[in-house]
C-alpha cells in the first residue's frame, strides 16, 4: 500500500503528504481553531497545550498557597518573594513577573496590600494585624503560563476590609460557575458587576481578565465590568478572571514612582482573586486549583 509518508511521484524529494497529496478534511475543532485566530486573534489550545498548561497552573496554585501559609503578622512581602523564588526554582519553573514589562517588575511575584488593586512590589514593610493582601503568582513551566492570585488577612480586620475580600471571591466563583462553551464573554462582567454593587462594591474596569497559556497575557481581554463583547466562549480556550473590588470609588491610580502600583483613587480597600481557566467541551476546569 502506498502511504502518505512515501516519497512524492514527481521526483521532489518530499513526502507525498508534503507535495502532491490532497489534503485531509479537517475536524471541526481545527476548523474552530482557524475561525477564532483569525476573527478574534485567540488561540484556542490543543491537548498538548492544555496539558502544559495545567502542569503550569497547578504548580502556580501550589507555590501561591505554601506562599499564603507564610503571610503573617511581622512578616514582609520581600521574605514572601525570596520564598516564591526559591518554590520556582525548586519546581524547574521561572516566574513570569520578575523582569515583564516596562520599565521591568523589579520582582517576582505581585503583593498587593489593602488600597493597593494590583501589581504591589514586594517590599521591607511587615505585615500588620488588620491587613488584607493579595498574593498574585504567575509561573512558566515548560514554556507554558499559569497565573492565579489569592487574599490573606492578618489577624482581625475591619468590616469593610472583610466585605471586599468575601465579595471579589464570591464574584469569581459565580462567574466561573457560568462558563461553557457558547456563553458570551460580556456574561462574566455582567454576573460580576452585578453581585457587586448589589454588595456596595465596584468594579474595577481599567484593569481586565486575559488570556493566557502559551503567552502571559494573550487575546482575549476579559472585562470584570458591564460591557458588549460578544466573543462565545470555545473549547480550548484558556484566560483568567481577576475582578478586582473596591470598597469605594472604581478607579485606579498608578504610582507615579514606580510605574506599577495601583491604587484606589480614594484609598479604601481593594480585593481580588484570580483563577485560569479552561473551556472544555461540556463546561470549564479551574487550571489553577488553590484552596483556602
Ligand atoms: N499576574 C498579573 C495578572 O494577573 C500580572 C502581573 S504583571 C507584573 O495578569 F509584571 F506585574 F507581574
Ligand atoms: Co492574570
Ligand atoms: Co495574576
Amino acid at each position: 500500500m502506498f502511504s502518505r509518508n512515501d516519497p512524492c511521484w514527481c521526483g521532489s524529494g518530499k513526502k507525498w503528504k508534503k507535495c502532491h497529496a490532497p489534503e485531509l478534511p479537517h475536524t471541526p475543532q481545527e476548523l474552530l481553531r482557524t475561525k477564532y485566530l483569525k476573527t478574534y486573534g485567540i488561540l484556542l489550545k490543543n491537548k498538548e497545550q492544555i496539558e502544559g498548561i495545567r502542569q503550569s497552573g497547578h504548580l502556580a496554585a501550589k507555590i501561591l498557597d505554601a506562599v499564603c501559609k507564610e503571610a503573617v503578622a511581622g512578616v514582609t512581602t520581600n521574605y514572601l518573594n525570596t520564598l516564591a523564588e526559591k518554590l520556582h526554582k525548586e519546581a524547574g519553573a521561572i516566574a513570569a513577573p520578575l523582569g515583564y514589562g516596562s520599565p521591568p517588575f523589579p520582582k517576582s511575584i505581585c503583593t498587593s496590600l489593602n488600597e493597593v488593586i494590583c501589581h504591589g512590589i514586594p517590599n521591607d514593610t511587615p505585615l500588620k494585624e488588620g491587613d488584607i493582601l493579595n498574593i498574585d503568582v504567575t509561573c512558566i513551566l515548560n514554556g507554558y503560563y499559569g497565573d492565579c492570585s489569592r487574599m490573606v488577612t492578618i489577624g482581625k480586620i475591619s468590616e469593610e476590609k472583610q466585605r471586599v475580600c468575601d465579595v471579589s471571591l464570591e464574584c469569581l466563583k459565580r462567574s466561573t460557575a457560568i462558563l461553557k462553551p457558547g456563553v458570551f464573554a460580556y456574561e462574566i462582567g455582567e454576573v460580576i458587576e452585578d453581585y457587586a454593587t448589589e454588595h456596595g462594591c465596584s468594579v474595577v474596569n481599567q484593569f481586565v481578565g486575559h488570556g493566557v497559556g502559551v503567552g502571559f497575557h494573550e487575546a482575549p481581554q476579559i472585562p470584570h465590568h458591564y460591557n458588549k463583547l460578544g466573543i462565545p466562549l470555545a473549547e480550548g480556550m484558556t484566560f483568567t478572571i481577576e475582578p478586582m473590588i473596591n470598597a469605594g470609588v472604581r478607579s485606579a491610580i498608578i504610582d507615579p514612582k514606580d510605574h506599577w502600583t495601583a491604587r484606589t483613587g480614594d484609598l479604601r480597600a481593594s480585593a481580588q482573586w484570580e483563577y485560569t481557566i479552561l473551556i472544555t467541551e461540556n463546561g470549564h476546569e479551574i487550571l489553577t486549583p488553590w484552596t483556602l
